[in-house]
């Protein structure tokens, strides 16, 4: 019996210990990939780039947001967008080259900062990563004309 318990404890530290280090994963690739322009704690900079602390989770609660955060990483984006009341003309480049892991982790990361208590998130896997990436290919314009429909349908903030 009290060896059934220790077991039980062990393997509850794994999963605290694998959990942590999906965390990690995600914020690591932020930290290399993604903060010199979205800032620490992807809280933007005003006019310049996109604040996506506290808005990723909101994106992601409906499939079709989904997918566009998908296009974004895959294809880049390039035109001009309004975030908090900032109109803002930037260049999102592609991050094509990254592992649909990594995607997975860094999008599932980005969903967990800011208020997420209307909108609790579900992770996204590399699963759903490639199969947003085996869809017909896109141009960074493309992509701005996706986020203007997803805008009037207020599924982006
Ligand atoms: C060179 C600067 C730069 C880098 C590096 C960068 N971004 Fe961006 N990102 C931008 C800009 C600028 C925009 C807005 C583009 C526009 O105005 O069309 C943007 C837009 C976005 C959007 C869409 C936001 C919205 O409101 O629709 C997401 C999501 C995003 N970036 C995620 C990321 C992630 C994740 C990474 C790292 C893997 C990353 N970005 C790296 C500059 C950058």
């Amino acid at each position: 019996m009290k060896h059934r318990a220790t077991w039980a404890l062990c393997a509850a530290g794994w999963l605290v210990v694998i959990g942590q280090a999906l965390a990690d994963d995600g914020s690591a690739v932020f930290a290399r990939n993604c903060q010199l322009c979205h800032q620490t704690g992807a809280v933007g900079l005003a006019g310049a780039f996109p604040r996506l602390a506290g808005r990723l989770s909101v994106i992601s609660t409906k499939p079709v947001g989904r997918s566009y955060l998908i296009d974004v990483l895959t294809y880049g984006m390039a035109g001009s967008i309004t975030v908090d009341k900032q109109p803002l003309i930037g260049v999102m480049p592609s991050f094509a080259q990254l592992s649909v892991d990594d995607v997975a982790a860094v999008l599932s990361y980005l969903q967990t900062l800011g208020d997420q208590s209307k909108s609790p998130p579900t992770p996204f896997t590399p699963k759903e990563v490639a199969i947003g990436r085996a869809q017909p290919a896109k141009t960074a314009a493309d992509v701005i004309a996706e986020r203007q429909t997803l805008e009037k349908a207020k599924v982006i903030p």
